[in-house]
């Protein structure tokens, strides 16, 4: 059984808090679980985060769909190979949908002649998600939890300072990617407060996989 479920949405939509309670709710029934993300969850991966996220260097769409993809490979065969062979369920925050609503539609890289989904596939190594939750939030709603984060002291991220139409370009195209695979991912309401998205995560694990 494929046991990776994936964590997606718009910056601010909530997902991270929710995948550490979603895998506290899978402990709890005796699962083993590991919790990674996207970008920087190896060695390699967190210099390539630090180079794509930091500010630092304002990489050409290009190179920073590329980047993102090496992330991705190195990230699929030291850690989330190993963990689904082992047996553990693998709930990771951020996978390919990302790659799709940033680079390929926010950043416009899709609309070129190359046929950039292959080069997706290619650095998933075969692996992809049984489920992804996809976390809907108005992108108005996740730009106050951005700043209320940025007050509070967390450093913005250079994707995070990007324009709200280049949000907004992020969240239509997670929408989109959700009508054209709705088998696979699940919509959920991410306008609820902890609570009422938790319930919600909660309810979908259990109809699915048990
Ligand atoms: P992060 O601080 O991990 O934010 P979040 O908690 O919102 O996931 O930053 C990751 C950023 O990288 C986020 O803005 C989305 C972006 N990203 C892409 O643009 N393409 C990708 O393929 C991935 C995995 C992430």
């Amino acid at each position: 059984m494929n046991r990776l479920i994936t964590f997606e949405g718009v910056d601010g939509c909530g997902k991270s808090t929710q995948l550490k309670l979603a895998a506290a709710w899978l402990e709890a029934r005796g699962e083993k679980v590991v919790c990674t993300f996207e970008p920087g969850d190896t060695a390699l991966g967190k210099e390539i985060r630090r180079l794509l996220l930091a500010g630092e260097f304002v990489p050409v769409a290009e190179s920073e769909l590329l980047l993102f993809l090496a992330d991705r490979a190195q990230h699929v065969r030291e850690v989330i190979q190993p963990a689904l062979e082992s047996g553990a369920w693998v709930l990771c925050d951020r996978y390919s949908d990302s790659t799709l609503a940033y680079q390929l539609a926010a950043r416009k890289l899709g609309d070129g002649a190359t046929n950039l989904k292959e080069m997706l596939n290619f650095a998933e190594c075969g692996v992809s998600p049984a489920l992804t939750l996809w976390f809907d939030l108005p992108v108005a709603i996740a730009a106050e939890r951005m700043k209320k984060r940025a007050e509070a002291g967390e450093k913005p991220t250079r994707l995070d300072d990007e324009a709200i139409s280049f949000h907004e370009r992020v969240a239509a195209a997670f929408a989109a990617q959700f009508d054209a695979d709705e088998g696979r991912i699940v919509r959920i309401d991410a306008s609820r407060d902890i609570k009422g998205v938790k319930e919600q995560v909660e309810l979908l694990l259990q109809r699915r996989f048990s």
